[in-house]
């Protein structure tokens, strides 16, 4: 062996980082290292490795995706790996419905392509905010084995303005090039600023360029469109989706096991839930999880995991004051 550990690790951090021409560097370092130390043929076959990688133009070494978007790609989208499931959230029966069948077409979608179909792959998820949007294409990633890749369409508009149609087309061209859920986050600026004074023809262009994206997508990638605001949107965007999901405030049997599920770690005996139906009325689920939240670090700090029905109670009355505050 003649690749020092030093070698080793330094190829292994390159390659960690997508870092190409660093890792071609240490390798041709390692070649060199082989042929001084009389290795000839094992440097010469190195080196024809290296040549041969870099004339194929190998983003990266291994299957595993790209996850840590580089270059320009880094301004315009950020990447994670997710550990939400399905089962961590509170939906209603016909969104779970839904979202399973998103979840089965897309593991057999060879089955499906095998007879010329495509599986469902464009969601559009709207609904008031703390509902679940964005937590779902989290959970979609996570159930799928998939990276989640979100873009913040309104952040990306305002940051840049004239350019954001030829931005978004850098991050399409990735698209089409790793598998991956693609959340387009505040959907609803692609369409809100027509007619708002800003400039008509760049939102139109932008709005083009998403649109030929949508029917380009790639049917292993996921693309999630979410918006607080689904009346903003044009009419015609909505038949690009393959699927429209309708997210809504909790009922009260859901609002209360949005509490439950959060505060499951601790013991809960002393709660009288069914007591909760008034205080978690106009909470959204998001709410309720910084309720519940809010109840259990009282209960730590207390002294105790032991939560009362009173914190319960009072952290939900603290989320209605902060609400109309
Ligand atoms: N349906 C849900 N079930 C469980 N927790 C939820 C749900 N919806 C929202 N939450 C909680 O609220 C947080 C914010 O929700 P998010 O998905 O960002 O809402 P949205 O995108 O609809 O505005 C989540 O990280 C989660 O803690
Ligand atoms: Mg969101």
């Amino acid at each position: 062996m003649t690749a020092s550990a030093e070698h080793l690790k330094a190829l292994l951090s390159a390659h960690a980082a997508g870092d190409n021409d660093r890792f071609y560097s240490i390798a041709m370092q390692v070649a060199a290292k082989s042929a001084r130390q009389g290795h000839g043929k094992l440097a010469v076959e190195l080196r024809e490795l290296i040549d041969s990688a870099k004339a194929e133009k190998i983003p990266r070494l291994s299957p595993t995706p790209v996850v840590q978007p580089r270059g320009e790609l880094a301004n315009l989208l950020t990447a994670g790996y997710s550990d939400t499931r399905l089962d961590d959230m509170t939906l209603a029966p016909e969104v779970r419905l839904l979202l399973d069948k998103v979840l089965h077409e897309q593991r057999q979608r060879g089955r499906l392509e095998r007879f010329g179909f495509t599986p469902v792959h464009r969601l559009l998820l709207s609904g008031p905010p703390g509902t679940g949007k964005s937590m779902t294409a989290a959970a979609l990633a996570k159930e799928l084995g998939l990276p989640l890749f979100t873009i913040r369409l309104d952040g990306l508009i305002s940051r840049f303005m004239g350019e954001t149609a030829s931005k978004l087309r850098t991050v399409f061209e990735a698209a089409a090039a790793t598998r991956a859920v693609y959340l387009f986050d505040e959907f609803d600026a692609l369409g809100a600023d027509r007619g708002a004074g800003n400039d008509v023809g760049e939102a139109r262009r932008i709005l083009n360029s998403f649109l030929l994206f949508l029917d380009q997508a790639p049917p292993e990638s996921l693309v999630v469109a979410a918006t607080n605001h689904r009346q903003l949107l044009d009419r015609a965007l909505f038949r690009r989706f393959d699927l429209a999901v309708l997210y809504a405030a909790p009922s009260t049997e859901q609002a209360i096991e949005v509490l439950r599920r959060r505060l499951s770690g601790m013991s809960t005996a002393a709660v009288r839930w069914s007591e909760f139906a008034a205080r978690t009325d106009q909470l959204s689920q998001a709410e309720l999880v910084q309720a519940a939240e809010s109840a259990a670090k009282r209960a730590i700090l207390g002294g105790d995991d032991v939560i009362e029905h009173q914190h319960v109670a009072d952290a939900l009355d603290e989320r209605h004051s902060l609400r109309h505050a």
